[in-house]
């Protein structure tokens, strides 16, 4: 059977990760969460000083970009890969409001988005790969055999992104997440570099009324048209 290469674009908090996930072990694919690698950034971005109460030094971050090391490092137990950061495990911690306050800026960032895509590039020459992400059909791999947008509503998304922080155990309030959602929806399509958008042949996937079998069973019948 050929190995193709499966892109899956959208908004945030689409799903687009548990989806891309599940497909990518359905068919014995790799898995790229590009997003964890921009949080990366981001948490770095932070840890120095670079970005976070009313601060913002980019110059200072693309001067020590050379030195960030990003790497997925397979979990077996978890059956999936785990974000490091200069050799620590920062899965977790990326996945907080306060690193989703500040990533859209930090991906607004050429010298950024540019180390981060030629990585992506590299890690997917193989084929063999389902990656998520906001470019990844438009700029990543132009050329994927199947492309995928997916939407919904920024309320079905603020729904789902609240109810998995509260189990993750934060304190946070839905309005703020909402905002959240919708400014990074904003920030992201609007930017210069590589803003999102759907790729002209993307196939476009609203999943607001839909449950978690039900977009699986349909992402994968769709992909089994394409190898
Ligand atoms: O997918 P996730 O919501 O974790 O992505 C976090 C942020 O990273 C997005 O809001 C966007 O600003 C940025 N991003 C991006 N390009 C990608 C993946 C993520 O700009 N390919």
């Amino acid at each position: 059977m050929q190995k193709i290469a499966i892109a899956i674009d959208g908004y945030s908090s689409t799903g687009k990760s548990t989806l891309a996930k599940q497909l990518a072990k359905a068919l014995g694919y790799k898995y790229i969460d590009t997003g964890a690698m921009y949080r990366a950034v981001t948490l770095f971005a932070m840890r120095n000083g670079f970005i976070g109460d009313g601060r913002e030094n980019f110059g200072a971050l693309v001067k020590l970009l050379p030195k960030i090391k990003l790497n997925f490092v397979p979990n077996a137990k978890l059956g999936f890969s785990e974000m490091y950061l200069n050799g620590e495990n920062v899965e977790k911690e990326i996945r907080t409001m306060d690193v989703s306050k500040y990533v859209s800026r930090i991906a607004e960032i050429g010298e950024v988005r540019h180390m981060l895509v030629e990585m992506q590039k590299e890690m997917g020459k193989e084929k063999g790969i389902v990656m998520d992400g906001r470019d990844i059909g438009t700029v990543v791999f132009p050329e994927a055999e199947l492309k995928v947008f997916m939407t919904a509503s920024p309320q079905a998304r603020a729904t789902r992104r609240y109810k998995e922080l509260l189990d993750r155990g934060e304190e946070v309030v839905y309005e703020e997440v909402l905002k959240n959602v919708q400014e990074r929806d904003y920030i992201d399509s609007h930017r210069e570099f590589s803003p999102l958008r759907k790729a002209d042949d993307a196939i476009e996937f609203d999943n607001s009324d839909m449950g978690l079998v039900e977009q699986f069973d349909r992402l994968y019948s769709i992909a089994q048209r394409y190898i």
